[in-house]
């Protein structure tokens, strides 16, 4: 077979047969076929899509190039959790106790942030201790014993996603409906996974800019995850403003602790407990919407969920005093006020845009080898839908950088009349 009859049947839009799609991806990983050619591979699939039997073949070849984890060992349904990426989304660590004190197992692998947005693990290692380096026997005997597990994702997972999104990356085939469901759903399956929900992000700070776009992502992992015998839910969430009021590492735990405080912020904890709703469903443990809610939302309001996030931080190295003492959690030595420049309503407040001064300030990272720094973040006092005056104060930079220079008023768009409220969940699609 030669790779250059494989672009010119995918650049005519034939559909690839499962020999060929093997054939190209684990010819790449072995460094036989050069970047080149699978660039122009992959140009030809942007433009000419692939139907769902190559989108579930090409799945299936990045979860075969690499180490699959084995979770049979934990018993129940496994329900994992992803994200297609947010700026101050930090549902997961929300989630990881809170469907933990239903009884259901949660063995979650996640990945660290580059470039605007965060990344759960980076997060988690802003609590003093904490470990996110387990061994595969460590990671199932903690979700055995103690019902919840989270640990990064190791080097030899899906290797073919991780070498052709660096490719995509830099040849502009990032935003590839059939590309990025493909590489998303490998990594869940190839972690072990029976059950995967979704939470599709919409808008400005996210991949997908309209509904529309969202709904065909989200309709295609459903459908991957059925063709593989996955169950699977996306749930399609707003990402017009950085969720919560909190973006960077320490100050978004400080905000996990709060929402399962029962004082979280409206829009986090209404995601929130909607993905978690989710989770405990796919289990097949629960069954109905309004009933697994309330007892959720009960878990919450009796401190169990609290109590859960402890033993979660107590259980992988971590101290837990920080839920009582958040001071114990990496401050920042700066904490620049930005006042507004002119009264109104918000009506957006561009998460991309705070997700990279979030980054200047050090929260992220601009290339992946970059540090970061723990302490920095942007603390959001106002929201879309809120009135602000002028000069009053709109958010906080925390910094431990002496000089900085961040556009951050540019995120913010205000207007004279109160905006429609936001719909924090926009569809589920099953
Ligand atoms: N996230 C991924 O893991 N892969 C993509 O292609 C896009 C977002």
């Amino acid at each position: 077979m030669r790779v250059v009859d494989v672009i010119n049947k995918k650049k005519v839009g034939k559909a690839l047969t499962q020999e060929e799609i093997e054939f190209f991806v684990q010819g790449y990983v072995k460094g036989e076929i050069p970047d080149y050619q699978i660039a122009a591979l992959y140009m030809s699939i942007y433009f000419q899509g692939m139907n769902d039997e190559e989108i579930a073949n090409l799945t299936m070849a990045y979860v075969n190039s690499g180490e699959t984890i084995d979770l049979s060992g934990i018993e129940g349904v496994k329900v994992d959790k992803h994200s297609t990426g947010g700026v101050g989304d930090k549902i997961s660590l929300i989630v990881i106790p809170l469907v933990a004190s239903l009884g259901i197992p949660v063995a979650k692998m996640s990945g660290r942030g580059l470039g605007h947005t965060g990344g759960t693990i980076d997060k988690l290692e802003a609590i003093p201790g904490f470990k996110t380096t387990l061994s595969t026997e460590q990671f199932i005997a903690n979700v055995n014993k103690h019902g919840m597990a989270v640990v990064g994702q190791t080097a030899n997972l899906t290797p073919a996603d991780k070498l052709t999104y660096a490719l995509r990356d830099v040849t502009g085939t990032v935003d590839s409906i059939p590309l990025i469901a493909s590489s998303i759903m490998s990594k869940k399956i190839a972690s072990g996974a029976d059950a995967i929900v979704l939470d599709v992000k919409v808008g400005s700070g996210a991949f997908m800019k309209s509904l529309e776009e969202a709904k065909r992502l989200a309709k295609c992992m459903v459908q991957i995850g059925k063709a593989l015998n996955r169950r699977t839910i996306a749930i399609i969430t707003d990402m017009n403003q950085p969720l919560g009021h909190e973006v960077g590492n320490a100050n978004e735990i400080r905000e996990v602790i709060d929402v399962l405080s029962g004082k979280g912020a409206e829009d986090e904890t209404t995601v929130a407990l909607t993905i978690a709703t989710y989770m405990a469903i796919a289990s097949g443990k629960y069954h109905d919407f309004q009933s697994t809610h309330a007892e959720l939302l009960q878990v919450i309001e009796s401190g169990r969920a609290l109590e859960k996030l402890k033993d979660f931080i107590s259980i992988q190295g971590g101290n837990p005093q920080i839920i009582d003492e958040p001071s114990k959690l990496p401050q920042a030595k700066n904490h620049i006020e930005i006042r507004s420049n002119q009264s109104g309503y918000i009506s957006r407040i561009d998460a991309e845009h705070i997700g990279l001064v979030a980054m200047l300030l050090g929260a992220g990272r601009k290339k992946k080898e970059d540090s970061i720094d723990y302490a920095a973040g942007v603390t959001l006092l106002k929201k879309v839908g809120d009135y602000i005056h002028i000069n009053e104060p709109l958010c906080i930079l925390h910094t431990n950088l002496d000089t900085i220079e961040t556009k951050v008023l540019e995120a913010y768009v205000f207007q004279d009349s109160k905006p429609d409220p936001i719909e924090y969940i926009h569809e589920v699609v099953k």
